[in-house]
């Protein structure tokens, strides 16, 4: 189903508000909430969202476990483009998640090691009994988490190589896109899709087209987001901007 919304603060108060419930409902059987997480523009309004919950609101983040989808590589945790800066500075820093419960791919592994980071981070997912609720942005190649075209719809958690548009779209964090890292740790399509509830959000007229090839275009490895037309699972939550050439 496709949901749409008057801007993007509406629809990232609606994200932030189901995984508030979700949160809430496994505090109240004594269980973990597992968070599949985001970075870039996309989600930075529904993390807003939730500090604000967790601050006049009383909600707590003790249960809750994450996993975000991916990590450039290389990339020191310190620096200001990883993606473990981007998750303390709008989320982390500001809600009592315990440190141990974070999970974000590591981008200083030796990469002779990274498949068995790959490995290790799948078998975590499942031991926490896979993601609840996997928050998903689309980029202009059509790619969720960092899967790129001609990635596989089983895809697990690898080393890719980023679209040559991913990085030009990158360019202005790092200040050129010969600073972007070529490549990166990503999620992959299958992991994904084995979360139990996969919420993919769109704004701006900027992702109008893509959205459009994701939800209505012919499912195929050249748009990676058209696989989630195969799964059941899937919300697609969109402001009207994002969803103005949608038939
Ligand atoms: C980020 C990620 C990417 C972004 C996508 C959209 O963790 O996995 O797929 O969701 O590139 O980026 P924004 O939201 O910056 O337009």
């Amino acid at each position: 189903p496709v949901s749409v919304y008057a801007d993007q603060d509406a629809g990232s108060i609606e994200i932030a508000a189901r995984i508030a419930a979700l949160i809430v409902a496994k505090q109240e059987k004594r269980e973990v909430a597992v968070l599949g997480l985001a970075t870039g523009a996309s989600p930075v309004k529904v993390y807003t969202e939730l500090v604000r919950l967790h601050k006049e609101e009383g909600l707590s983040f003790k249960n809750v476990v994450t996993f975000n989808l991916d990590e450039y590589f290389p990339m020191s945790p310190t620096s200001d483009q990883s993606y473990v800066r981007f998750m303390k500075r709008h989320l982390f820093d500001h809600v009592d998640i315990a440190e141990e419960n974070i999970h974000i791919p590591d981008g200083t592994i030796p990469v002779e090691e990274v498949h068995t980071f790959c490995e290790s981070y799948e078998h975590k997912i499942s031991s926490y009994g896979g993601i609840d609720i996997q928050l998903v942005g689309i980029g202009r190649t059509g790619h969720i988490g960092f899967n790129e075209p001609g990635s596989a719809p089983n895809s697990g958690t690898r080393l890719v190589t980023l679209d040559d548009l991913t990085r030009r779209d990158a360019s202005r964090d790092f200040g050129g896109k010969e600073n972007v890292p070529v490549k990166a740790i990503t999620m992959g399509v299958g992991t994904i899709f084995k979360a139990k509830k996969i919420l993919l959000m769109a704004w701006n007229e900027k992702k109008a087209a893509i959205v459009k090839q994701a939800v209505e275009g012919e499912i195929s490895a050249d748009i990676p987001a058209t696989y989630l037309q195969l799964a059941a699972q899937v919300e697609v939550i969109l402001d009207k901007d994002a969803a103005s050439l949608l038939t």
